[in-house]
């Protein structure tokens, strides 16, 4: 098998090779096409991480620390014990040794959320940290001793306040290994000096993920090969993660995770997988554990509470002279998601001078982590309520002011966009909303004892690609084509998109093309997340099929019509039912699959791609963009809020799906509008636990707090993005629950800077 890296030059740097499918129409390329995996979801036979049966399985409950810092005095587990069915009690007295699980971002392949010791002394971290893992020959019995467990501490002062951790002080936020901070010019100085500004502060709450799965495992031990059915996002980090905790080679743990039921940043390496592991260590069986909510809300991190201060000076045509967007994040000692909620300030608006700033504030509590967009997505709602704050003191439409504002290059960083057609998608919007029926003053719409308003806001994304993207590709003589990469699928569509991308390049039918994913025994370190996954593989497929024409010209092409050809003079093409390559621009010259395999004398071949460095993000702006639109209804005598409308108008380079795409847009708006209206976690500042760890409590938009949410898109290629595509899974929770902001100020004329809006703050 040809193994193939590239080296520069890069297709997608200037002066490299252009990427056809990033320009170039073909049928398959944004077609609606249906999820190739929906079929077996809907009939059921989608095996989810908690629906492998082992022999002689066990089933695990976690028991939960009821402070939020201090020790373990006591632990009392022999009720529990002695209850029926019961296998064991772990706690840290028998729990093996385990390092810690690597953070995040700390190595190219760790998965932890934090990456404190798990079960290995008597210390508690957070309110709601598992203590002890009861282990039963059925989930009711190990719920039912885990009610027996005794625990009594030695409490520990603790900050769980937010005045009380502002007050020990901030620090600079870092993220990504870069300081959250960008000074251009005096933009107090110019704030000050502005004829026009507006300088506010905006708040955000905790929030949680509630992906409908809850989070769950199936392990098993063979000897020293870890086996384990995983709901995450990342099998590869997942994989060598646990290898460091167990101190094992990675090739010794094998993570698959077929289906998963939704992520959004939530689905990576907690203390249940590493319990789980070490319980089944301990037992000598198979383990399944399935968090119970409540136990997600204990055991995962969510969102981070923000405050955010956004000063926007104008002079008196509306243009920017200074940009301020600073504030505070809280976070744990042992975390690095500080939410940078600079990020769209930094490539969204030129102005004279910036001063955009993130502290962190530390908190005893779950280490918070990444969520559906961190910072863009409260950022966003900060800066693009400020600038429907300012237009409105401008008397000038909103989209006006941003329209006054467009940089043409990125304002902070002075590099060129890739591609940016924010007002296109804007222009594109405001008609098919009728922004023109919007009236600029509020509270001048009423309809009976409804108050109703329009508003916008901008949603933005940056495009990743991370570094470690790679595939591998089998083609077969009858024309299949087997793609494996360590990628996931999370209901987002991306076995058949790049089904549909791979078909495309080699002129094959859609359904010759087999995605297999989820395997950490598959090429590549491949994130569901940062919405660059399509980014990472679809580059990767680009190596790889470079390496497969090249092995089919070199070893099947002597003699034939491409005799001499270069991989790059070469496209996959199809003749009726025959596929096979053509030279570029001269289907004449054609030879088919089965053909060069037979001259090659293989029955298949075999290749395998590793995607460059993201080289592209050095020279481009790379941003995905777009404009949400809103019609929101207030009641006058009550303060509900209802959002009627929603339009989602996108900048997001070439959309490789139409029914995939449109299935992100709208979820990542629903997202953005329980932002808005309804999702709060609560958390009791006196002990810091968590008060809402329910879906009873803690609200989400159910089918009827949505309305109809149109989606629409500019479908402008990327040149600078594999197949002209930039990230398009987490925009649309962006901009969303500014736009809904903008929306109700418009209807009533209240300005609610502090989420979620809920009636009392409209009465
Ligand atoms: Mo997303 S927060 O990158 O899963």
């Amino acid at each position: 098998m040809q193994k193939a890296v590239e080296a520069a030059p890069d297709a997608f740097i200037p002066g490299g090779m252009p990427d056809p499918l990033a320009g170039e129409a073909h049928e398959l390329i944004g077609a609606p096409v249906s999820r190739v995996d929906g079929a077996r979801k809907v009939r059921g036979e989608a095996p989810f991480a908690a629906e492998f049966a082992l022999d002689a399985m066990t089933y695990a409950a976690l028991v939960h620390s009821t402070i939020p810092k201090g020790r373990i005095a006591t632990l009392d587990t022999a009720a529990a014990e002695a209850a029926p069915g019961v296998v064991l009690v772990m706690t840290h007295r028998n729990a093996p040794p385990m390092k810690p699980v690597p953070m995040f971002l700390s190595k190219p392949k760790a998965a932890g959320g934090d990456n404190l010791p798990v079960f290995q002394d008597d210390t508690v971290h957070w309110n709601g940290q598992p203590v002890a893992l009861v282990l039963a020959e059925t989930q009711e019995q190990a719920d039912h001793a885990r009610s027996l467990v005794r625990v009594a501490y030695h409490e520990e002062p603790a900050v769980t306040s937010l005045a009380e951790a502002m007050a020990r002080g901030t620090e600079d936020a870092v993220f990504q290994g870069e300081p959250l901070n960008v000074e251009i010019g005096d933009a107090e100085a110019a704030l000050a000096a502005a004829p026009h500004r507006v300088d506010a502060v905006y708040r955000t709450p905790r929030l949680n993920h509630n992906a409908i799965e809850l989070h769950a495992a199936t392990v098993a031990w063979h000897g020293n090969e870890l086996r384990i059915h995983d709901a995450t996002q990342a099998v590869a980090h997942t994989a060598w993660s646990l290898a460091q905790v167990f101190g094992l080679r990675e090739s010794q743990v094998h993570v698959t995770s077929p289906f998963v039921g939704g992520g959004f940043g939530g689905k990576a390496l907690w203390q249940h997988q590493v319990l789980a592991a070490a319980a089944a260590k301990l037992a000598g069986r198979p383990v399944r554990i399935v968090l119970s909510r409540e136990g997600v809300y204990r055991t995962v991190g969510g969102r981070t509470l923000t405050e955010q201060r956004v000063a926007l000076g104008a002079d008196n045509e509306g243009r920017f002279t200074a940009l301020i967007h600073t504030g505070t994040a809280v976070m744990t000692a042992h975390n690095n998601m500080p939410e940078p909620f600079i990020m769209p300030a930094r490539s969204l608006y030129s102005a004279g001078s910036f001063r955009l700033d993130v502290q962190a504030a530390k908190m005893d509590m779950l280490a918070n982590t990444f969520m559906r967009a961190p910072g863009e997505s409260v950022g966003s709602f900060a800066l693009e309520s400020a600038i429907d704050e300012l237009a409105g003191q401008l008397d000038i439409d909103p989209i006006g002011l941003r329209r006054r504002n467009e940089p043409d290059r990125d304002p902070t960083k002075g590099t060129p966009f890739s591609s940016r057609h924010l007002l296109d998608a804007y222009r594109m919007g405001a008609e098919r909303f009728g922004w023109k029926e919007r009236h600029d003053r509020p509270r001048m719409r009423r309809e009976g004892e409804w108050l109703v308003g329009m508003g916008c806001a901008t949603a933005t994304y940056p495009y990743y690609r991370m570094p470690g993207g790679a595939a591998r590709i089998t083609l077969t003589r009858d024309g299949a084509v087997r793609v494996e990469v360590a990628a996931h699928e999370m209901g987002m569509g991306t076995a058949t998109v790049q089904a549909q991308l791979v078909a495309a390049r080699l002129g094959v039918p859609l359904e010759n093309v087999t995605v297999a994913y989820g395997d950490s025994a598959f090429p590549g370190v491949v994130l569901a997340g940062g919405s660059q996954q399509t980014a990472s593989i679809g580059r990767a497929v680009v190596v790889a099929l470079r390496a497969l024409f090249t092995d089919l010209l070199r070893l099947g092409g002597a003699g034939t019509l491409l005799d001499g050809l270069h991989f790059d003079e070469v496209r996959g093409h199809r003749r009726g039912q025959e596929t096979g390559l053509c030279k570029a621009g001269d289907p004449a010259r054609f030879e088919t699959y089965a053909a060069l395999l037979a001259r090659a004398g293989r029955a298949e071949m075999r290749v395998e791609g590793q995607a460059p460095p993201p080289l592209e993000l050095q020279h481009w702006s790379m941003h995905s963009t777009g404009a949400i639109f809103c019609e929101a209804r207030v009641n006058a005598v009550t303060g509900e809020p209802r959002v009627t409308r929603l339009l989602g108008s996108f900048d997001c380079g070439r959309i490789l799906n139409a029914k995939t795409a449109a299935s992100q847009f709208r979820g990542g708006m629903i997202m953005g509008l329980g932002m808005a209206l309804m999702e709060e976690t609560q958390f009791d500042e006196r002990n810091g636990r968590v008060m809402n760890p329910s879906l009873s409590d803690y609200h989400v938009p159910a089918h009827l707090d949505v309305p109809h949410i149109d989606v629409m898109w500019t479908d402008i290629p990327d040149p600078h993005a594999p197949a002209g595509a930039r990230g398009i899974g987490e925009i649309g929770i962006t901009g969303t629950a500014a736009a809904v902001a903008n929306a109700i100020h418009n209807a009533c004329g209240i300005r609610v800077r502090e989420l979620p809006i809920t009636l009392d703050k409209l009465l």
